[in-house]
C-alpha cells in the first residue's frame, strides 16, 4: 500500500513538472477548437479574457524559428494543425491541380500580382489573425479570407460580394459575361459566362440563353466541383479542380464530359 501511495505521489509530481513545462510553451491540448465551441478555432476575436495566442505561439519555448510557431518557415506555418496528422480536426492537402504551395508567377488567367520572391501559400488567401478579412455573401464567418488577396488589381472584386467575385481578384478573366473583354498576357480575351447568382435549372438542364446579354452563367464552384475545392483536386483522375470522377485517358479529364453535364448536346443548334 505504501509503495502504491509513493507511486501516486511520484506520478502527481511528474505531472506537475510537465504541467509547468507546458505552461511556458503552447496550450496542450489546443484550447480553441470547433469541438469546444469555437468555429474559427484560435483565429481572431482576441480579448483580455481569451488565451488564444498560446495555441500557436510559445513565448520562450517555441519549437520553430518562424515567429515563435511550431514550424521553421512561412510556407509550413499552418501544417502543425492543418497538415496531415495535425492537431486540429481539419486536414487540408494541396496538389498541383489546385492551389499549389510554393508556386511562382502570376495566377492563371490574370494580369495581377506575380508571386516570385514570396512564393504563393495559405496566407495569400487567409489571415491567421482574422485581420483585414471579409465575410463573403452566403457565409457566416470570414473563413479568414483576405479582403484583398491580389493587391493592386481589381476588375470585378471591390471588397464585397460572393466567392466567385472574390476568386476573380486573382483570376479576373474567368468571371463576368462572355462579351466582356479582359486582358491576359497583353492580349484581349473573352471567357465562358460566370455569374454570382449561378445558373437557372429548369427540369434536368440549365437554361442557356447567352443572346439576351443577361449573365446566367454558373458560379466557379458549379464547374470546379472537386472534393477538396477550393484547395486541391482531391481525387486523382481529373485536373484543374474539375469533377474528380471523370473518365480516364490523356489528358485524364475529357473536357466534353464536363460540358455535357450542363449542355444537352441534342438540343445544340
Ligand atoms: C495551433 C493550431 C492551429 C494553427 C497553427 C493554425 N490553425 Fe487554423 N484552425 C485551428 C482550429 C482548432 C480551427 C477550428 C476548426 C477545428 O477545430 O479544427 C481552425 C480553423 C481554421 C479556419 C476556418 C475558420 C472558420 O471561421 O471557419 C481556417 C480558414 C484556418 N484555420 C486557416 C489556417 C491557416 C491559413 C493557418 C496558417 C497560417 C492556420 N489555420 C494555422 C487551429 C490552427
Ligand atoms: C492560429 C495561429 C495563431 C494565433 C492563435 C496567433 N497567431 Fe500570431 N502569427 C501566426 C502566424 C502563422 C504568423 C506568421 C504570419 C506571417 O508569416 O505572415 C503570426 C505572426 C505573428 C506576429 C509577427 C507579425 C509580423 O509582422 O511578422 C506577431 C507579433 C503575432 N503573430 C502576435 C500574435 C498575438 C499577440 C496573438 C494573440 C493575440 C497571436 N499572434 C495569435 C499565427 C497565429
Ligand atoms: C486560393 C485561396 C486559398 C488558399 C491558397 C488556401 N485557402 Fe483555405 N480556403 C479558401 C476558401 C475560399 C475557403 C472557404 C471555403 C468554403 O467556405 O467553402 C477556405 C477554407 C479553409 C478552411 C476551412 C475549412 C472548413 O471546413 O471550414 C481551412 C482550415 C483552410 N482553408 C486552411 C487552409 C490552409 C492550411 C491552406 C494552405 C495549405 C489554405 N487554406 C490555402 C481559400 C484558400
Ligand atoms: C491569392 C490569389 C488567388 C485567389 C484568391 C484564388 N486563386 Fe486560384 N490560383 C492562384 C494561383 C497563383 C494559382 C496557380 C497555382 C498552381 O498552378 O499551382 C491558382 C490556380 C487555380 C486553379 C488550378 C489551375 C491549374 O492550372 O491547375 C484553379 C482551378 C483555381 N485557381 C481556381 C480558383 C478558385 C475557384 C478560386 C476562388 C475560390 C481561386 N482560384 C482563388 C491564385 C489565386
Ligand atoms: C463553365 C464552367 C466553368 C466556370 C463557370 C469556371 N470555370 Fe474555370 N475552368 C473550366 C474548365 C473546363 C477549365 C479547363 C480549361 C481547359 O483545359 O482548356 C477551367 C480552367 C480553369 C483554370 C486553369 C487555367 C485555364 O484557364 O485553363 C483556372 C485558374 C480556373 N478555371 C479558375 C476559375 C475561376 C476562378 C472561376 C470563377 C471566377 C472559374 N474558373 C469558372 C470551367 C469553368
Ligand atoms: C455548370 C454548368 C455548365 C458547364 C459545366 C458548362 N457550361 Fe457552358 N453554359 C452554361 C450556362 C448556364 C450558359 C448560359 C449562360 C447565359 O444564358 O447567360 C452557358 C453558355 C455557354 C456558351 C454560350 C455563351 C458563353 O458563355 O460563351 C457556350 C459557347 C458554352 N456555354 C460552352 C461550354 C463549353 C465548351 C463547356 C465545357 C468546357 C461548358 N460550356 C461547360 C453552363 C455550363
Amino acid at each position: 500500500m505504501k509503495k502504491l501511495i509513493a507511486l501516486f505521489v511520484t506520478i502527481a509530481f511528474v505531472l506537475t513538472i510537465s504541467g509547468v513545462a507546458f505552461a511556458a510553451g503552447y496550450n496542450v491540448p489546443l484550447e480553441y477548437t470547433r469541438k469546444k465551441g469555437y468555429p474559427s478555432g484560435p483565429h481572431g476575436d482576441y480579448a483580455d479574457t481569451t488565451n488564444k495566442c498560446k495555441d500557436c505561439h510559445a513565448v520562450h519555448l517555441a519549437q520553430g524559428t518562424w515567429r515563435l510557431l511550431r514550424d521553421n518557415t512561412r510556407a509550413t506555418a499552418c501544417d502543425a494543425c492543418h497538415g496531415t496528422g495535425g492537431l486540429s480536426t481539419l486536414i487540408i492537402t494541396t496538389n498541383p491541380e489546385g492551389h499549389t504551395m510554393g508556386y511562382s508567377g502570376t495566377a492563371p488567367d490574370d494580369a495581377g500580382t506575380a508571386w516570385s520572391t514570396t512564393s504563393f501559400g495559405c496566407m495569400d488567401c487567409h489571415s491567421p489573425h482574422d485581420n483585414n478579412t471579409v465575410v463573403l455573401t452566403g457565409k457566416t464567418t470570414s473563413k479568414l479570407l483576405k479582403v484583398d488577396p491580389d493587391p493592386g488589381e481589381a476588375l470585378y472584386w471591390t471588397g464585397t460580394g460572393d466567392e466567385s467575385e472574390w476568386c476573380s481578384d486573382c483570376h479576373s478573366a474567368n468571371y463576368g459575361l462572355h462579351t466582356a473583354a479582359k486582358t491576359v498576357g497583353g492580349a484581349t480575351r473573352y471567357g465562358h459566362d460566370c455569374s454570382t447568382d449561378g445558373m437557372t435549372i429548369v427540369g434536368a438542364w440549365p437554361v442557356v440563353n447567352p443572346g439576351d446579354n443577361v449573365n446566367k452563367g454558373p458560379t466557379c464552384k458549379q464547374c470546379h466541383l472537386s472534393s477538396d475545392y477550393p484547395h486541391s483536386q482531391g481525387g486523382t483522375t481529373s485536373r484543374d479542380m474539375l469533377k474528380d470522377t471523370l473518365g480516364s485517358g490523356t489528358p485524364a479529364t475529357l473536357l466534353d464530359d464536363v460540358c455535357n453535364d450542363c449542355h444537352n448536346t441534342a438540343t445544340l443548334p
